[in-house]
């Protein structure tokens, strides 16, 4: 597996494999890599010949300076974890490789950036979109995988994908789970044991309310409600939002009329979860 740490030598890797009929499949993360992000890495391979994935904790994306400090970066285990599973190039750049003084350029995402994430994280998405394409710019790869655990990130990217005619196939990656439904994320190894054990509630909450949905519920208000009420019943959780989205728009929706999804964010101590749910029609 090759270590890559310029944009110059990561475009001449992937244009090496293309001149020899390879196509190229990518994995941005931020390290701290979990059995997600190797599903990830999985779902790249099946549809590609080669595979780089980056690790770069992008400091653009974090509206608080304490969690990008406190953000886990273990990179000898990511690199052994990355070896392992396939893959056959990580792009680690330097924050000065990234963002060099004098730089000074912005992705402005649109309205899919407005609410949820885009609401309580100032910034965030705009951070998020800078960074990937950056990535995908000197990745350049033929498919990018990204995780459906963040799925309003990775509607803005598939609409910046369109929107800059970048040419990567963005493919979203149903969302991996520990055996008590707590979506894997980064963030859980900063749980203590009993946060750890409080955060089932995450996926408790969902299910609870997908359960009302398929027994007919429609309205937004009353799916909210059930979702709430099992946060709230756990005393180490606390509840940042939950929200009924049309699942093409983002935008809240007072009754379920076409597909859509529910997204919740909550906190438990210091750390911040979030996990979605299709409700589709
Ligand atoms: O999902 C992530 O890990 C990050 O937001 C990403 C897409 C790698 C950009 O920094």
């Amino acid at each position: 597996m090759e270590l890559i740490d310029s944009p110059a030598a990561m475009r001449s890797w992937t244009t090496a494999h293309r001149r020899n009929g390879r196509v190229v499949g990518c994995v941005p993360t931020m390290g701290a890599l979990h059995e997600g992000h190797l599903y990830l890495v999985e779902v790249a391979r099946r549809r590609t010949d080669v595979v780089v994935m980056s690790i770069f904790v992008n400091p653009l994306q974090f509206n608080r300076r304490d969690d990008f400090d406190r953000y886990p970066r273990p990179l000898a285990d990511d690199l052994a974890a990355a070896a392992a599973a396939g893959v056959d190039a990580v792009y680690a750049p330097t924050a000065a490789v990234m963002y060099p003084s004098g730089y000074e350029t912005h992705v402005e995402p649109g309205p899919l950036a407005d609410p949820m994430e885009g609401a309580g994280r100032p910034g965030h998405f705009r951070g998020m979109a800078t960074v990937v394409l950056k990535l995908l710019n000197a990745m350049a790869p033929d498919v990018a995988v990204f995780g459906e655990k963040d799925f309003q990130q990775l509607a803005i990217i598939r609409r910046m994908a369109t929107d800059f005619d970048l040419g990567t196939e963005i493919v979203g990656a149903p969302t991996r789970r520990e055996d008590d439904g707590l979506a894997m994320s980064s963030r859980n190894r900063r749980l203590s044991t009993s946060e750890r054990a409080a955060a089932v509630c995450v996926p408790r909450a969902l299910a609870a309310a997908a359960a009302q949905h398929i027994s007919g519920e429609r309205r937004s208000a009353e799916l909210e409600a059930v979702a709430r009420s099992v946060i709230e019943a756990e005393p180490l959780a606390r509840l940042e939002y939950v929200r009924v989205a049309d699942a093409a728009t983002l935008q809240a929706v007072e009754m379920i009329t076409a597909d859509a999804v529910m997204a919740i964010a909550v906190w438990f101590g210091e750390v911040r979860l979030i996990d979605n749910r299709r409700l589709d029609t």
